[in-house]
């Protein structure tokens, strides 16, 4: 009756309904009132109905909708009543009620996701049912790389809202890396003026590489930050923005110079002593140096950036910094040798303590790749665990936070079927049910150690994925599946019901459909859908060039 995705955790259904009509009210009692005015205005574009306000959550009378807080469910807990006294949703805080109203959306049909009424006269029910609801992790994550492929702002907005349609609640934004630096930062503007820009792509493979030779770019002004910010807390998602350091950096180097290892030949290929903005894919030699310089441009970014930012954690990266710059540079040896390191290892370990320090003595959290765990891991640091789960569990095992998010399993950008007519080629197959049947939380690790398990993130890298519908069909339908992993209390992978879920899928995909996602179809992509992304045809096995 329901197929409500991410699956609720207690359902029972009644026999009748509750229709929505011009006399309808919309009651949200005190401490709901912002969920109210989301709820109003999806509700009133979708039905063309006034749903006026009402003054009572209780007062709803048999064809209104309440919202209130309960103060004995838990922060993102929620119940749903539907019964001949109307609809109820009640959560133990705002974002618990928010995450009801979704479901309350769900079971008013695929139309209440439209931008317009398809008619005026149509009927809106909600059927009679009792949901009792509650997620499995309070980190229910999506990552999306707006640096390699700029996504301009009506399109990350557009993804808060289908993150908040399937219940996801953390936002990693992906802001800075090689080929592009996407946040405007007042002190330092040529980080914009420089490094927003490539001139070229690369896409075709390593062996036979084609350049694009139309420039790329793009950033998000500081006013358009405090916009998505806002219109994420609006859906109760906070956004963790990620500043990669010290790897991951040539668009920054471009910018600066001085930021890079001057010391050493950075001259490219094509003879230029400069470097630019990176126009190809891999990891990048090309490193910030150990200096005092540096460590004072990027607390002056990330000043900037807790400004902007209100999250609990900020992302530092960390991931992929080949050490050879440092191992021949007389700069980064003596600082070795200054700070009595071993070797290069401790050099990064150095590199993120210093922004450990900084961040906790400012009331943030770090969070870093695992690579971060190399060298000894920084105090109250966590980890997000891409390189398969082992940087996890040693994490977990060491008292640290994690997020699960290994590239086996939940990496968006590898395919989703291995034939010939699937238009990004990179990577492992990982189907819809790979992604259904991916367990966030490890059996070694000990109940006591699983606690650390903050909860699981699926990333969107887009090498492969130049604009948004490529994004929307690499994301979706697996995003689904992974939101009711993240989410719903689902038994161990062996024993979940893969096909029961394909089932709900079915009226899922209408959902999809009203809200124009461009997911992949369960039959294979729609002809439009085969055109040869960034890296050319598909290709047999796994290049490991992303
Ligand atoms: C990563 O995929 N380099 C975190």
């Amino acid at each position: 009756m329901t197929s409500l995705i991410p699956a609720p955790r207690r359902v029972v259904a009644g026999f009748g309904e509750v229709r929505l009509t011009g006399d309808s009210r919309l009651c949200a009692g005190p401490g709901t009132e912002g969920v109210g005015r989301w709820l109003s205005a999806v509700l009133q574009q979708a039905t063309g109905l006034p749903l006026r306000e009402g003054r009572q959550p209780d007062d709803t009378g048999d064809t209104g909708i309440g919202l209130r807080l309960d103060p004995e469910l838990g922060p993102e807990e929620y119940r749903l009543v539907s019964d001949p006294t109307g609809v109820r949703v009640e959560g133990g805080s705002a974002a618990g009620v928010f995450r009801g109203a979704q479901t309350l959306r769900q079971l008013l049909g695929p139309d209440a996701y439209r931008r317009a009424p398809l008619s005026r006269d149509r009927a809106w029910a909600v059927p009679h049912v009792t949901i009792e609801d509650a997620p499995r992790f309070r980190w229910r994550g999506l990552m999306l790389d707006v640096a390699r492929h700029f996504m301009p702002k009506e399109g990350v907005l557009r993804y808060l809202d289908l993150m908040a349609a399937h219940k996801l609640n953390v936002f990693h934004f992906h802001l800075t890396d090689d080929q592009g630096w996407r946040v405007e930062i007042r002190r330092h503007p040529r980080l914009t003026e420089v490094g927003s820009w490539r001139a070229r792509t690369k896409f075709g493979h390593r062996a036979s590489p084609l350049w694009d030779e139309k420039p790329h770019g793009g950033y998000y002004s500081q006013d358009d930050i405090r916009e998505i910010v806002a219109y994420a807390a609006e859906r109760h998602i906070a956004v963790v923005p990620e500043i990669d350091v010290p790897g991951h950096s040539q668009a920054a180097i471009a910018a600066y110079p001085e930021l890079g290892n001057t010391d050493v030949n950075t001259a490219s290929s094509k003879g230029d002593t400069a470097l630019s903005v990176w126009d190809t894919w891999g990891i990048n030699p090309n490193v910030l140096a150990p200096t005092d310089n540096t460590l004072r441009f990027y607390e002056g970014v990330f000043e900037e950036v807790l400004e902007l930012f209100p999250s609990e954690f900020v992302h530092i990266g960390g991931d992929e910094c080949p050490k050879d710059q440092w191992r021949h540079s007389p700069t980064a040896q003596a600082r070795i040798r200054e700070l009595g390191l071993a070797d290069e290892d401790q050099l990064q370990s150095w590199f993120i303590g210093h922004f450990d320090t900084w961040l906790s003595a400012r009331g943030r959290r770090l969070i870093g790749w695992d690579e971060i765990l190399e060298g000894g891991l920084a105090e109250g640091a966590a980890v997000s665990s891409w390189r398969g789960y082992a940087g996890g569990i040693a994490a977990a095992r060491a008292g640290h936070d994690v997020v699960m998010c290994p590239e086996q399993q939940v990496y968006l950008d590898h395919r989703q079927a291995p034939g010939p007519d699937e238009p990004v080629p990179i990577g492992y197959v990982r189907t819809l049910e790979d992604v259904y049947r991916f367990e966030p939380v490890p059996d070694e690790l000990t109940p006591r150690e699983a606690a650390h398990v903050l909860g699981t993130q699926a990333n969107l890298w887009t090498e492969v994925m130049e604009d948004h519908a490529r994004v929307d069909y690499q994301a979706f339908p697996r995003l689904a599946a992974f939101a009711e992993v993240a989410w719903s209390a689902l038994p161990a992978p062996a024993e979940r019901d893969f096909a029961g879920f394909e089932e709900r899928m079915t009226a899922h995909y209408a959902r999809l459909d009203a809200l124009g996602v461009g997911y992949r179809p369960p039959s294979g992509p729609r002809p439009w859908q085969r055109r040869p992304g960034v890296l050319g045809r598909p290709i047999d096995g796994p290049p490991p060039n992303r």
